[in-house]
């Protein structure tokens, strides 16, 4: 491989999520949400873990702006926790929590560093699910109300402001598998809570352009690159089903302004869809700044016959429930490794086939990496180091891969690594460690991995070296 460089302008940050990293879960006002019911429900989570004191960085917020600045990023991914600045999730606002997220912004800028806040990293305020959650259509209202207090206070001191991340997850793991909060496994309902979720982004979008007409506007999925088992027909239309659940039920509404129609047929033993109201996909297709794009792995597919043995793999969790409502008989292989400490396997070439397919569907819409890294069983050595070349080789190879798709004409405006700090990775507590600064749980005392002193000199040249 030859060097490689970075067009200029391009960004390079890192990003994390409240629920994470905060703590402080019942300081200042903050009110409860579903990840704090769920982690403090028994067997939820590994080892029982929950996110009340994670990263503590509610209270060492400064240090961890300071890492970024030393790092030399040029942008900064944080999520605002509804609980904290609306503790109800509706009416009155909590002063305590706008100003916190307040001070971050100001201090970003005094640093150099863009704003990039997303609106819902999945702290959904417990009272909303009490009243039904992601299905319930209020949820979405809510969400608009909340958003236009969120920007109102911030308006475009935030450079981006992204509404949801990873809707997929909230939908499907949330309210079909139960892997996450709140953990419902009812699939009428998962359906139903990727609808609202798509109303919701549009409505806060609208927003967005309303009180903050300067800012950027973005949202965050996690979009699959689904791979057929063999070139039969069989197999091609499992993929196609799965990119329909996955892919295209949230890029239809919000690129298109449509669900597709194979998505409605494939699921109608599962819902008609009767919550879709007129006027909803046209709402949910709000325009986009830029696209935010998160990429781990691949998910390998095939049609099941009903007679070989099915694979025990659905590629998303431990539970007896599948995300994959609707899905038909589609089973989920195992791929061959290497693999990450997720057990998620690694291959970078899925990184370039996205990006290039979205610039074929859609050539005129920017795109980020809104997410992209790796969690390995990191170890602290005797120099007091962490010499996490695994997690360096897996980012040097999904850089260059993103590289490879801006060649091929792909619209890619920056790259944000997960994740500043290790943090709370939710059904997988501590255990599972992301970060490229590592966080020493016992005394909260932050140290760079090796994997951070390389993102500097790549943030700092934007040359991937050879
Ligand atoms: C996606 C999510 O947005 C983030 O919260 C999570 O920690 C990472 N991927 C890793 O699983």
């Amino acid at each position: 491989m030859t060097a490689r460089s970075f067009p200029e302008g391009f960004l390079w940050g890192s990003a994390t999520a409240s629920y994470q990293i905060e703590g402080a879960a019942t300081e200042d006002g903050r009110g409860p949400s579903i990840w704090d019911t769920y982690s403090h429900t028994p067997g939820r989570t590994l080892n029982g873990d929950t996110g009340d004191v994670a990263a503590d960085h509610y209270h060492r917020w400064a240090e961890d702006l300071d890492h970024l600045k030393e790092l030399g990023l040029g942008a900064y991914r944080f999520s605002i926790a509804w609980p904290r600045v609306q503790p109800g999730g509706s009416g009155a606002f909590n002063q305590a929590g706008i100003d916190f997220y307040s001070r971050l912004t100001d201090r970003l800028l005094e640093l150099g560093i863009q704003p990039v806040a997303t609106m819902y990293h999945w702290d959904l305020p417990q009272e909303l699910e009490d009243a039904g959650g992601w299905p319930a259509r209020d949820t979405a209202l809510r969400f608009q109300e909340y958003a236009a207090g969120i920007v109102g206070a911030l308006g475009d001191r935030v450079h981006t402001w992204t509404t949801l991340n990873e809707p997929w997850c909230s939908a499907y793991l949330g309210y079909a598998s139960g892997v996450h909060a709140p953990g419902r496994t009812e699939p009428a309902a998962a359906l139903a809570a990727v609808h609202h979720l798509n109303l919701a982004h549009g409505l806060a979008g609208r927003v967005v352009r309303e009180l903050a007409p300067a800012a950027q506007l973005s949202v965050t999925l996690n979009l699959h690159v689904i791979r057929p088992a063999s070139d039969s027909a069989a197999d091609a239309d499992a993929v196609r089903r799965i990119d329909a659940l996955a892919n295209r039920a949230f890029l239809g509404p919000m690129l298109d302004g449509a669900y597709p129609a194979d998505l409605l047929a494939d699921t109608a033993e599962v819902t008609d869809w009767s919550f879709v109201r007129d006027g909803d996909e046209q709402t949910a297709a709000v325009p986009l700044d830029v696209l935010g794009v998160n990429y781990y792995s691949t998910t390998l597919v095939r049609a099941w016959d009903g007679v070989a043995a099915r694979s025990d793999n659905d590629g998303h969790g431990r539970s007896a429930h599948t995300p994959w409502v609707g899905a038909g008989d589609v089973d989920f292989l195992p791929q061959p490794g290497p693999y990450t400490a997720m057990g998620w396997n690694i291959d970078p070439s899925g990184m370039t086939e996205l990006l290039l397919r979205l610039s074929r569907e859609y050539p005129n819409q920017p795109m980020m990496i809104t997410e992209n890294g790796a969690a390995f069983a990191d170890e602290v050595s005797a120099d007091g180091r962490i010499h996490d070349e695994p997690r360096v080789d897996y980012l040097y190879r999904h850089i260059d891969a993103v590289g490879e798709a801006v060649d091929g004409g792909a619209d890619v405006r920056g790259y944000f690594v997960w994740s500043l700090l290790d943090n709370f990775e939710w059904g997988y507590g501590y255990d599972r460690r992301f970060g490229i600064i590592r966080v020493d749980y016992d005394t909260q005392v932050r140290t760079w991995k090796d994997s951070a002193h390389w993102y500097r000199r790549l943030a700092t040249t934007g040359v991937l070296p050879d």
